[in-house]
This record gives structure tokens, sequence and C-alpha cells, in this order.
């Protein structure tokens, strides 16, 4: 075996051996074929040691030269493993584990010196000692994330943290959601044994350990170890264990996410048997996934997409990136005070603005109301709170808005009320002040005409809640300049969110293609079809809300507007306005049976005291049809497809310019599906590729009507056998 090349071995004459994994060729070590090389030297050159001279060696530290512990697998690795190169992922993997085990049993004691993040095959290093020590430092996380990439953890996570803390503990608090904890709350929850505040007292404790433990051995190790809580071998804790797949039915919602039932598996399988078959149970559910496309669509989309997107990969380069001091919020209503907290949670002194002093300070406490959540909860202190709430001034005073380098305008969604709003302020804030507006459905080049700076002027559209959601949209009108996108980007950053770019156009990207969904749904209940099932059939498909119970939440009146003012657009260019089948349903909704939605008191569903109830029984009268099913699949499919379908025309329009930007987009903005990678990935990951989606697009076309015709690009990229993507 070759000296280690990414793992150094630093003695020191108290027999100490300290390995420092430190992969020369990447910023971050990860288990690379290197890696596996490495591990496996140093196994060899421990085991050499102590078989020479017993005492050669007293104990061993892991710890980093980088800044994270260790990164864990090799995403750029992983996503390409079909079943061709299965059987050697296996192996890679196995001989891995196979180093970090004979390490882990040779009698000495092994302590994790957790320097920074340890997530997934960082924190299974840490698992593979006997002892685990975290620095608490700021941004550090430790935890076994794979679920959220569609994997599980396959270097010894499944097997060690169930052996660890026990079936159930593992899987609710470290296996089935991924949780990433900060030092203090890993410790909590038993991930690691102590918490160090300085580098030097990390150490310090790593070698305490070792003093004190010169046999040290793991738990399940040790003669008549038991794993804690018992196994389903015995009687009453099998009687519990039925409940886990109806949690995980709940977790899932049904949807075709692979990862969380084979976790279940292997945990509840490995914990009969004993350590090392349980390892290779763990392995054998890991290449099930790791070999499916539904982990493909998700490290796609959460790691490599999302890191595009972050980075700025849309972002004009070139233009020096600029923070914002001081932001004014122009409306302090549901959105303009979500938009205050989350600018002065990130140290953004805010103005926030209203009509009158009180409305502003209402908007301002509904900052107090999440604060005074957060200390309680322990998420934040009594002083940060305070901080933050001081950074947020209320008032109705335009000239309060002196100074503000940033103004995000949220009042009423009207045009004339928004150019008077800016028109009130420009000469206030300062000469340069960057002009967002956070309209839901207004063109923004419409709105830039009424300011005098157009060129400064930009779409920033935010989510609600506000302070939950991590999109922002941001629109290029027509007269954005680059310097005034480079410098939204970079606020969407400083305030810690995820921004995509679009160009303007009627709805942008994400509330058209939400549309879609939604219109999709609406059109089934007009079919005939029982609600019920409609409902079901999104639930299934993976959207995090109920496609019926989502429109009543936007109310019906909303998709009318929008319907009547783009159907004038269109005709006012001279096209002709095809409408949609969900068009007649919305209208008897509202004008024949008053049923508008939430806030109306009635809709689809009934409300009893602003509180959902059963979907209104008059549905089945009005609209469903005795006997008139559709395959569910096919249910699914034309809400899946309704939206990859527009997305594909917004790509053609020039509206979207980004293949990651699409797919981020449409997960963290308006619930497309998440196994599937995001609306494009959805595409390029269906079965039969684009060829076969095309083909299915058609099947659809025939069956339900025109709009699932697939557009030109779409059926050109599949004849060439090209994916979307950006490179
Ligand atoms: P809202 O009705 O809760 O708040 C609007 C606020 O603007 C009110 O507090 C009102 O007093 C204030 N306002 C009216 N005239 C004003 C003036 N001259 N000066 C200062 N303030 C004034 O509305 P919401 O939901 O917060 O929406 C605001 C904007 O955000 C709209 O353009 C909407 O389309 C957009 N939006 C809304 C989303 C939502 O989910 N509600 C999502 C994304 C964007």
């Amino acid at each position: 075996m070759t000296e280690s090349t990414t793992i150094r071995w630093e003695e020191d004459e108290t027999r100490v051996v300290t390995l420092v994994l430190d992969d020369p060729d990447q910023s971050a070590n990860t288990m690379n074929q290197a890696f596996k090389d490495s591990i496996a030297a140093i196994a060899d050159r421990a085991e050499a040691a102590v078989a020479a001279d017993k005492d050669a060696i007293r104990g061993f530290i892991y710890t980093s030269a980088k800044k994270t512990f260790f990164a864990g697998g090799d995403l750029k690795d992983m996503i390409k493993v079909g079943p061709e190169n299965a059987q050697q992922a296996f192996e890679t993997g196995n001989a891995i584990k196979r180093s970090l085990r004979r390490i882990e049993t040779l009698g000495k004691p092994v302590v994790a010196a957790i320097n920074g993040a340890a997530l997934g095959g960082g924190y299974e290093i840490a698992l593979a000692s006997h002892h685990r020590v975290a620095l608490d430092a700021p941004g550090s996380k430790i935890g076994l994330p794979e679920v959220t990439l569609g994997l599980l953890p396959a270097g010894g996570g499944v097997t060690r943290t169930v052996r660890l803390m026990g079936i159930t503990d593992a899987l609710l608090k470290v296996l089935l959601q991924g949780t990433q904890y900060n030092p203090r709350r890993a410790l909590e929850n038993g991930l690691v044994h102590e918490v160090a505040a300085t580098p030097e007292e990390m150490i310090e404790k790593a070698r305490a350990f070792i003093d004190a433990n010169p046999e040290s051995q793991q738990p399940w190790d040790k003669p008549g170890y038991r794993i804690p809580g018992g196994t389903p071998a015995n009687p009453k804790f099998a009687a519990n264990l039925p409940a886990f797949p109806a949690n995980l039915k709940k977790q899932t919602a049904g949807a075709p996410y692979p990862a969380p039932r084979n976790i279940l598996a292997a945990a509840v399988e490995g914990s009969q048997v004993d350590f090392e078959t349980a390892l290779t149970i763990e392995a054998r559910y890991f290449t099930e996934l790791v070999t499916g496309q539904i982990a493909k669509n998700m490290i796609q989309a959460f790691y490599f997409d999302l890191q595009a997107v972050n980075s700025g990969a849309n972002r004009p380069k070139d233009i020096e990136p600029r923070q914002v001091h001081k932001v004014a919020v122009l409306g302090a209503g549901m959105m303009g005070a979500g938009i205050a907290y989350s600018c002065a949670r990130a140290g953004i002194e805010v103005v926030l603005k209203d009509v009158s002093a009180e409305a502003a300070q209402r908007g301002k406490g509904y900052s107090e109301k999440l604060c005074a959540k957060a200390v309680q909860r322990g998420r934040t202190t009594q002083e940060k709170a305070d901080a933050l709430l001081a950074r947020i001034t209320p008032t109705a005073d335009p000239q309060a808005l002196a100074g503000c380098d940033a103004v995000i305008e949220a009042v009423f969604e009207d045009t004339s009320l928004k150019h008077k709003v800016f028109q009130e302020i420009q000469d206030i804030v300062e000469p340069d002040a960057l002009l967002c507006s956070n309209t839901s459905t207004l063109p923004i080049t419409t709105l830039a005409e009424g300011v005098t700076r157009p060129v400064d002027f930009i779409g920033l559209h935010f989510f609600s809640p506000v302070d939950k959601m991590p999109l922002v949209e941001i629109i290029k009108g027509e007269r954005t300049g680059d310097a005034a996108l480079a410098r939204a980007f970079d606020l969407v950053r400083q305030i810690n969110k995820t921004p995509i770019v679009v160009n303007d156009s009627r709805g942008f990207f994400t509330s058209r293609v939400i549309g879609q969904f939604i219109n999709e749904g609406v059109a089934m209940v007009g079919e005939g079809i029982e609600p019920a099932s409609v409902e079901q059939a999104a639930a299934q498909a993976g959207y995090p809300a109920k496609v019926l119970s989502l429109m009543d939440e936007l109310t019906l009146t909303l998709p009318r507007k929008i319907r009547n003012e783009t159907k004038k657009a269109v005709e006012e260019a001279g096209g002709t306005w095809a409408g949609h089948p969900s068009d007649t349903v919305i209208d008897r909704m509202v004008d024949e049976f008053e049923r508008p939605g939430r806030s109306g008191g009635a809709g689809f569903y009934d409300y009893v005291d602003g509180k959902r109830g059963k979907l209104w029984p008059g549905l089945r009268e009005h609209f469903t049809k005795a006997g008139h099913e559709i395959p569910f699949q096919d249910m699914q499919e034309r809400m899946l497809f309704s939206e990859a379908l527009d997305t594909v025309r917004l790509l053609e329009e020039g509206v979207l310019t980004s293949v990651a930007d699409a797919n981020i987009g449409s997960i963290l903005g308006i619930g497309f599906p998440g196994w599937t990678g995001g609306v494009l990935q959805y595409i390029n990951g269906y079965e039969g590729g684009l060829p076969g989606f095309v083909a299915r697009a058609r099947e659809l076309a025939e069956r339900y009507g025109e709009r699932f015709t697939p557009p030109a690009l779409l059926v050109e990229k599949a004849e060439k056998g090209e994916k979307f993507s950006d490179d």
C-alpha cells in the first residue's frame, strides 16, 4: 500500500497519532478514490505499529486542516453511478468502511476532533470514533443529511447511529429528516460527547479522553452490548414498529421518495444482525438508491443547481459586489412586514413606511412576534432580538427615508398606486438607490415608467411567508441595467435567500407556472372527476399543497382577474385567446355559487371559523360525474406536465435563461416536487429521457387537449439527443 496522500500521520512524543484530513487537490475532504487509498494505508500502518509494539501508539485523533472537517461523499462521482458501475462504487464504499473499522477496533482510543462542518461522510468518520468533540464554530453543522439528496448514509451511518442511540432516535433525530445540528444542539441530541470553545480546547479534550481511556472500545464492540431501546426481536419494541411506515407516509405523503423507505429497512433489518452484516445491508440499500433516477434528480437540484444559482452563475460579471446599508420598505402589510424582518435579521437598517404611523407600527409588530417566538424557543438571544427590532423604524413620513440605498415596494397590487409611492420618495432616498417592486403580477417595464431612473428599477418577488420562504425571483425589466441586476442579486444573498433571475413577462416565471398546476387541478373537477381524487393525486405526486386547497388560499377571483388582463393584452396584440378548461369552473364557483375561496369564507372547501373543513359537498352535485375516472397516473402527470411544458415555453420566449434557475425556482418557490429535481430536470429524468417525455406529452395532448402539445424546443432537443442543461 502506498503512503497516504490525503491524510497526514502526525505522531508526537506522547505517542498520540493525529490523523490530519487534508486532501491536497480539493478545498474540502471527500470520500474519493484518494481517500480510499489513504485510509487503507493509515489502517495498515496503525496495525503494523501496534503489532510490532503494543505500546507504540496510545490513541488516534481525527481532525482536519480544512475549514470543514470533512465534506462527505463526492457527489460529482455519485451522480454518475449507474447499474454498469454500481459494483465498483459498492466496493469503494466497502473498502473505506473496512479501513475505518480496522482503526476503530484496534484496541486504542479513537477521537474525532470535529473542527468544522461534519455532514454525511464527515459525521460517519466521527461515528467510527469512540469519542466526538465538536468545536463550537459559527456555521458548523453536524448530521447525516443524505436523505435530502435521495440517499442514505452508507459509510456506517445507519448501522452506527442505530447502535449509538437506538432505532427510534436514530431514525427520528438523525436519519429520516437529515437534520443538520449546530454543535450545541448536536450535544443535546447525543450526536457528540463534548463541545469546545476553541481549537486548543478541542484538542485538549481529545487528549484527555485518550489519557482516561487507554483501552477504549465502541459500546457495540463490548461484550453483552444491546441496542438501546431494543430491536424488533423484542415483542414490546415490535409493537411500536408499525407506527414507522405511517410516519413515513406522513413525511412523504405517498410521493415517490425511496430514501426514507430504504433507511427504515436498513435500520430495522440491520438491528437484527451482527455489525458487519448490518454494514452490508446498509450498502445494498444505498446502491439501490444511488443507481436510481430520483437520487440523481435530487443531487442535481439540491447540490449542483443550488450552488450554481447561489454563487451567481446568472449575475452579471465584472460588477463589484455591493452591500445595502439602509432599506426603505414601502407598505407594511403582510409582505412588507416579512421583508422588513428578513432585512433586519441580516443586519440591514430598515425604514418601514405605511400610510399611517399605526399601520407601520403594526407591520413592525410582526417582527416583534417572530422575535419573541425565537427567543422563547432558544433560537436567538434576547439581546440579538432587541438589536434586530432596533433596526426597524416604522414611519408614515416620507422624509424618514433619507439615506436609504435601496427601496422595496410592497403596497397594494395597483400600477398607479405603485407609481405614486415611488414618485413620493424617489428624490428623498439616495440619488442612486436601487428601486425594487415586490409585485406578483404587474409588468416591471410598466412600473418602471413611473420613476425617473428606470435603469435602477427591478422586480424583487418574495414569497409568503417571507421569513420562511427561501426564494426571491428577480425580474429584469426592459430598461433595467446590469448594475441594478447585480445589486439586486447581492441584496438577496445579503439576506440569505436564493435569487433566480428572469426577464419581464406577465406572471414572470413562478406565478405563471404555478397557475398551470392550479388550472389543471380545477379543470379535472370540471371534467367530473371526484375532487378528493384530484387532491390525492396532487399530494401523491409530491406537491406540498393540495391543488384545490391552494386555489382557495389564493382566492378564485385572482386567476380570473389575471385571465381577463392577459386576454385583453393578447387580443390587443392581435392574437386569439384560447382560454383554459378551468375557466368555466372558476366562473361558476364565483358567480353562481358565491364561493371565491378561503378569504370569502367558502371555496372548494368549507370553512368553519376560518379553518378549512371538508371539500364542499356541492362539488359532487354540480360537477362530479358518477363513475367518471381517468388513470391516477394521468391525473398526476397532467399537473406535472402542465408546469414542465410551460417552463419550456418560457425558455423559448426568453423569460427564463437558465436551467438551474428554473429547477430551483420551481422547487423553492412554487412547490414543484423535490424528487423530480425541478421542472426541467423532471423532463431530463423522465422514463425514456426527452423522447419518452415528448411521446407521453403527445399522448396527454390527444386525451386532454392541445395544451399538452410539446413545444418546438423540447421536440428539437429530444431529436438531437440533448438534455436541458446550462453547460
Ligand atoms: P397587504 O394588503 O397586506 O399590504 C399592503 C400594504 O400597503 C398595506 O399595509 C397598506 O396600508 C400599504 N399601503 C397602501 N398604500 C400605501 C402608500 N401610499 N404608502 C405606503 N403604504 C401603503 O398586501 P400584501 O399581501 O403585503 O402585498 C403587497 C404587494 O406584494 C402586492 O403588490 C402583492 O401583489 C405582492 N405580493 C404578494 C404576495 C402574497 O402572497 N400576498 C406574494 C408576492 C408578492
